[in-house]
């Protein structure tokens, strides 16, 4: 079996090819599994032709795609470049699986939601984004027909690349107080895990949306302190700010709850992750060892 992972070089990317790799080398004397990991360099999704070339050159069974603009506020400065990337570069991918029959798992995110509702989103409710990012996101979303998988996540955190996580131990090593938001909730959630669901699902060519984070849920501020205390520092310097307090404030507008329900695996029998507080435990220890 041959597995496509594009933006592979990303946050959750280089998760999901460590996690084929070394499932691969798990799997020695069964069936191979062959991993192409393309980075933008080697393969810009915007591009339809690169992206027909390339999937026709690779012929895989499987498309992980993990390639989007993530910069949310630039997504609200640039829209023509969010949608060019994130729902066009989904359609671009789309169709090249189409042509030689491959699954795609598409990665999507908690801002589709517009964060009114009184309870965690499941994957049947009804999308409302209040970004640009979130609209050419679901954009992509709507370019895969209904066999395909597609995983919606929510404020991943991992080794690689810049995220909130690596922002409050940044901050915590100097010497000032700490701000962060109060009043947005999620579930920080980590890209191994992630990833690790990520590979199953696309392996097993599981159609529909499912909802993936690690369980339990927080506020920005709950976030940072739990980073500082699991890095030895104290978790009073931080102080609990509202959105609308925020200077200068965001370009894009954030849902006020972005808790998803993992129905989707929870209801089909499937383990879920480890709480958060786990699991951005765990990330802090390695990050600082
Ligand atoms: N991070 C989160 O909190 C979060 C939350 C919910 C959902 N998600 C979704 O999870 C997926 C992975 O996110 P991530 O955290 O891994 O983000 P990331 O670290 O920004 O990774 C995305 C990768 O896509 C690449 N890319 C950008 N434009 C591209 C293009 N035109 N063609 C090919 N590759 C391109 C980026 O390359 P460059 O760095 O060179 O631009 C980057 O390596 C995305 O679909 C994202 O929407 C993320």
């Amino acid at each position: 079996m041959r597995v496509l992972v594009t933006g592979a070089a990303g946050q959750v990317g280089t998760e999901i090819v460590s996690d084929l790799r070394r499932r691969a080398d798990e799997r020695r004397r069964g069936p191979s599994l062959d991993i192409v990991a393309a980075d933008r360099a080697a393969l810009d999704v915007a591009d339809r032709d690169a992206v027909l070339a390339a999937v026709g050159t690779i012929q895989p069974d499987i498309i992980i795609h993990a390639a989007a603009w993530t910069a949310v506020d630039g997504c609200e400065a640039d829209p023509d470049r969010a949608f060019a990337v994130n729902a066009l570069g989904t359609r671009h991918v789309a169709e090249a699986a189409r042509v030689v029959r491959a699954h795609v798992c598409y990665l999507s995110t908690d801002y589709v939601f517009d964060g009114t509702s009184p309870r965690a989103y499941l994957e049947w409710d009804e999308p409302n984004p209040l970004s640009v990012y979130g609209r050419s996101k679901l954009g992509g979303e709507r370019e895969l027909d209904g066999g395909h998988t597609v995983v919606r996540t929510a404020w991943v955190c991992g080794r690689v690349g810049a995220n909130m996580v690596k922002t409050v131990l940044r901050l915590g090593a100097g010497p000032g107080g700490l701000s962060f938001v109060d009043d947005q909730r999620g579930s920080p959630t980590s890209a191994a895990d992630l990833a690790r669901v990520v590979v199953d699902l696309s392996l097993g060519r599981h159609p529909g949306i499912f909802h993936v984070t690690n369980q339990g849920a927080t506020s920005w501020y709950g976030l940072a302190r739990l980073v500082l205390g699991a890095a030895g520092f104290d978790p009073e310097r931080v102080q609990p700010i509202s959105t609308r307090d925020l200077t200068p404030p965001r370009p894009a507008a954030r849902p006020a709850n972005s808790v998803l329900d993992n129905a989707a695996l929870r209801l089909s029998g499937w383990n879920l992750l480890p709480s958060w507080e786990q699991a951005i435990s765990d990330l802090v220890a390695e990050l600082t060892a």
